[in-house]
């Protein structure tokens, strides 16, 4: 039977794929801390109940990035994806498109962003589509890979910066993971060298550790909105907004990088209060539940993105799989909403996590 819930794509996944990938995309840094913390904290929020509110004509639209979406859930930048399924990124795009969710490319992707873009962008109820950026060394080489994906029809830069070393990667590491032939990182492959480089897939990564004058100088030399990836800190938010970035996705890189940072959950409020209302905020790690996406909503975030529930459903079923998941997410949101007596996602407010007893007569 096909799965009902991402936890079943997750183990459809796993019994395909060979044990070293499987640790690859699994695994978080160090103990693991904060991979587990990013979905314990959606658990453990409590969700109130809300009785007899009118329901009728509900839906779950948003606007974001000077668009109306007809859902809240973005698929995250994900490196290289044909690890999983042979039409990788290919077959995500081409998913979120068809279930109008936005699709960020990684850098490191296995496919080219042209072939991603030509997918997709003549289809009329598609997400928007950007470009996830891993600084180079080289800033040269930055803007040409920004003007080739602006070129390609991307509509925003998204510049990750909680990763300016891979984190320590243990579980992938002992599972011996390492790239198989014919699955490359096709956009570095004439990057200039980077200091440093040791020889695993990550590595044009560390010495190129971009700085806040290099998200200033990114700004002036593309034509694209820039968001930034990886802020968690209220203060790296405060000064993100300075820059005027188009918007933030609040992420501690699935628990990947810095092992004991906060989950999500609890940065999110933090970042929100920070930045104040104007700011997009799209917020990831540990989102398994149409309910995760609610609290997400109820906690400042305006959309989420899912990174690995997505490889789970592209190894157990490419394009279709992903399609389906992002669907079911989609319909949980849709149960969600009703039983907070909440029409659209503008009805969410932090009153469903925490309720306050208000004067009488002092609903919502
Ligand atoms: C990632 N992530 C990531 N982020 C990014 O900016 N560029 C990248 O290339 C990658 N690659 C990548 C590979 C794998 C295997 C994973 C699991 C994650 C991080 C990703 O965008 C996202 O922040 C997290 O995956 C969100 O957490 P969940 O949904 O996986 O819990
Ligand atoms: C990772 C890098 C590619 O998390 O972002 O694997």
């Amino acid at each position: 039977m096909s799965p009902q819930t991402l936890a079943e794509f997750a183990q459809a996944a796993e019994r395909r794929l060979d044990p070293a990938v499987w640790a690859w995309l699994s695994g978080g840094a160090g103990n693991e801390h904060t991979l587990r913390a990013n979905v314990q904290a959606w658990q453990r929020l409590p969700l109130w109940p809300r009785m007899l509110k009118p329901l009728v004509g509900g839906h779950t639209r948003i606007h974001l990035a000077g668009r109306e979406l007809v859902h809240p859930i973005l698929l995250a930048p994900v490196a290289l994806q044909q690890l999983v399924h042979p039409d990788g990124e290919w077959a995500s795009a081409l998913a979120a498109a068809a279930q109008g969710a936005g699709f960020i490319l990684s850098t490191q992707s296995s496919v080219a962003l042209e072939r991603v873009a030509e997918a997709v962008l003549a289809d009329p109820g598609r997400g928007p589509l950007w470009f996830q950026l891993y600084w180079q060394a080289d800033r040269g080489f930055n803007q040409a890979l920004a003007q080739r994906a602006e070129a390609a029809g991307y509509e925003a830069i998204v510049l990750t910066v909680d990763a300016p070393v891979q984190g320590v990667r243990d579980r992938e590491r002992q599972a011996g993971f390492a790239l198989p032939a014919g699955v490359r990182v096709v956009h570095l492959q004439d990057a200039p060298a980077t200091p440093h480089a040791d020889g695993t897939y990550c590595a044009g990564i560390p010495a190129a550790a971009p700085t806040w004058d290099d998200v200033a100088w990114l700004q002036a030399h593309t034509q694209l909105p820039v968001w930034l990836k990886g802020v968690l800190h209220p203060l790296d938010a405060r000064q993100a907004r300075q820059l005027n970035v188009a918007g933030l996705i609040v992420s501690n890189h699935g628990g990947r990088t810095l092992d004991g940072a906060p989950a999500t959950a609890a940065a999110l409020p933090l970042v929100r209060a920070a930045v104040g209302d104007g700011l997009p905020l799209v917020v990831d790690g540990g989102i398994r539940r149409g309910t995760d996406v609610l609290k997400a909503i109820a906690l400042g975030a305006d959309a989420v993105a899912i990174g690995r529930p997505m490889l789970w459903a592209l190894a157990a079923g490419g394009a279709q799989g992903v399609a389906r998941l992002i669907r079911l997410l989609r319909d949980e949101l849709e149960m969600a909403l009703a039983l907070t007596g909440c029409r659209t996602l503008a009805d969410v407010n932090p009153g469903l996590l925490a309720p306050a007893a208000g004067p009488p007569g002092n609903a919502p």
